[in-house]
């Protein structure tokens, strides 16, 4: 257990990110006695609330989500003391002189200095005002003291992200800033590099002399649910591709790391970004393919279109569906395809990666032996699965040589006995411990959008046409498809 004191102020403390995700992570991690023995939290916003009230709601949403389940009363009410609320407008300087002094009087009553977290759970357009309000009041002072958090998304495209960073690091130094993808709080994607770097059996196959292609999936089956007003001004591609899926790309192609060091680690990752062959405006459409779901059937229910979707534009024009075909120009990775894609509404809800190993130099057996003969293939299930998968070519019984894909696999809870905990406790848990490991520092979030840019330009200069263009319910537009199959690919999962 951390023994520093420790206050969370989270601006947006009334919104459903707070809710939903951050108060039942900090209640799981305080019922796993993870929690430091003195902390407290601040929930700040304009909305007129109790302390009370406020525990009332995070009650509600510890009761739906979290991973624990249930509160047992005496656990809540010892957690629920701790946290409070505070009325304030983010741009009113009294907001930030009142938490200045409820701050210094927890300080005061613990007889200690405390670690402050700035927590920025607010609509995007406030990530610049707060830092530059925290720095006016003098909040963003103790360097070793003050951490900022900042969740998704950082920018719009390259140089709003860039403008962003900027001003970030006016304020605070990069050492104190905490850039949130969730997606790197998964147990799962954490492992791929305890998969490649621990075990010595895979590492000299990582590489184009025996992968033939890698395809990255994260497909989901809910549409845009609340989201419409910021979903349709932003799409699949600013969503999931800038963010998780080109993060899982770095963890699967990036190069082994000198230690376990946050900045070592970051920087190989990083590395990936940087080597990535550059789209070029001309050839998007050789390597990107979008689409936008329309209506369609999903679990046996019929599911209505995109464009009838609550807050979206009947004409809209933004793809929930995105695929790229990119290139890694290094030694390692010279000429193999990654093949990434995401879709909202897809026939079903999964985050895998495929590594698509080379077929045999030389048939040896019989062709009648191997009817459903597929090269080997590692698959890296990241959700609603989790664990590894091998799939390779095993002789079937009997007198005669027939060769049937099996396979052998690793599953999680199966071999460990232990859920995995939710990413935001151990992104919220590596905070506390000042651990940057997990979060994107400010050059990946610009090698991201740097990449992404001629993509985003072709696209927005050229309407689509034909758009929807894959039902909901299916595995996304038929393009996506021809996009592998042109050099005889094909997406994994593909049914
Ligand atoms: N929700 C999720 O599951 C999720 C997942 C990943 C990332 N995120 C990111 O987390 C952040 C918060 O998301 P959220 O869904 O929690 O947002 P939200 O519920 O829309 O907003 C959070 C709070 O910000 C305040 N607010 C809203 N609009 C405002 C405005 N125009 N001006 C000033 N204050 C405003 C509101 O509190 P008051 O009115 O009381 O001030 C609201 O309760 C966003 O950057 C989002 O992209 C969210």
């Amino acid at each position: 257990m951390n023994i520093v004191p420790t206050i969370i102020v989270i601006f947006g403390g009334t919104g459903d990110l707070t809710w939903r995700k951050l108060m039942p992570s900090l209640f799981d991690l305080h019922r796993d006695e993870r929690m430091p023995k003195q902390f407290a939290i601040i929930g700040v916003g304009r909305t007129p609330c109790s302390d009370a009230k406020l525990r009332e709601r995070f009650l509600a949403g510890v009761k739906r989500f979290s991973r624990k389940g249930m509160a047992k009363s005496a656990d809540w009410n010892g957690f629920a003391r701790h946290v409070t609320y505070q009325q304030g407008d983010y741009s009113d300087p009294a907001t930030y002189s009142n938490l200045e002094k409820s701050c210094a009087k927890l300080e005061k009553d613990w007889k200690m200095k405390a670690t402050r977290i700035f927590h920025m759970a607010t609509p995007p357009a406030l990530f610049g005002v707060i830092p530059k309000m925290l720095t006016d009041a003098g909040l963003n002072r103790d360097r070793a003291h003050v951490r900022l958090v900042v969740e998704k998304p950082i920018g719009h495209d390259l140089d709003s992200a860039r403008k962003l960073n900027r001003t970030l690091t006016e304020s605070f130094h990069e050492s104190q800033i905490f850039r949130i993808d969730h997606y790197l709080g998964k147990e799962t994607v954490q492992n791929i590099l305890a998969f490649r770097f621990a075990n010595p059996l895979f590492e000299p196959i990582w590489n184009r002399r025996y992968v033939d292609y890698v395809t990255l999936t994260v497909a989901e089956t809910v549409g845009v649910e609340e989201r419409g007003g910021y979903y349709d001004h932003a799409g699949a591609l600013r969503d999931m591709v800038q963010s998780h899926l080109l993060q899982l790309l770095c963890l699967v192609a990036m190069e082994p790391m000198v230690s376990f060091n946050a900045d070592e680690i970051r920087n190989k990752k990083v590395d990936v970004l940087h080597a990535v062959c550059p789209i070029r405006v001309g050839s998007v459409n050789e390597c990107a393919v979008r689409g936008q779901y329309g209506i369609g059937r999903l679990d046996g229910r019929p599911v209505r279109g995109y464009r009838r979707e609550d807050d979206i534009s009947p004409h809209s024009p933004t793809e929930t569906y995105a695929a790229l075909k990119l290139f890694i120009d290094n030694w390692r990775w010279q000429g193999v395809p990654f093949y990434l894609r995401t879709g909202k509404r897809m026939a079903r809800q999964v985050s895998e990666v495929a590594i698509q190993f080379r077929a045999a130099p030389h048939q040896s057996f019989p062709p009648e032996s191997g009817r459903d003969w597929h090269p080997s293939c590692l698959v890296l299930s990241i959700q609603p699965e989790e664990g590894i998968t091998l799939c390779f070519q095993a002789k079937y019984p009997g007198r005669r040589m027939l060769l049937r894909p099996v396979e052998m696999r690793f599953n999680y809870e199966e071999s460990f006995g232990v859920p995995s905990p939710d990413a935001y406790e151990t992104l919220l848990r590596d905070v506390m411990d000042n651990d940057p490991t997990l979060f994107v520092r400010a050059d990946m979030v610009e090698a991201a959008w740097r990449l992404l840019m001629p993509v985003l330009e072709g696209w927005a200069n050229d309407r689509p046409r034909g758009f929807p263009n894959y039902a909901a319910g299916s595995w996304g537009p038929k393009a996506a498809d021809e996009l592998l199959g042109r050099d005889g690919h094909f997406w994994r999962p593909s049914a």
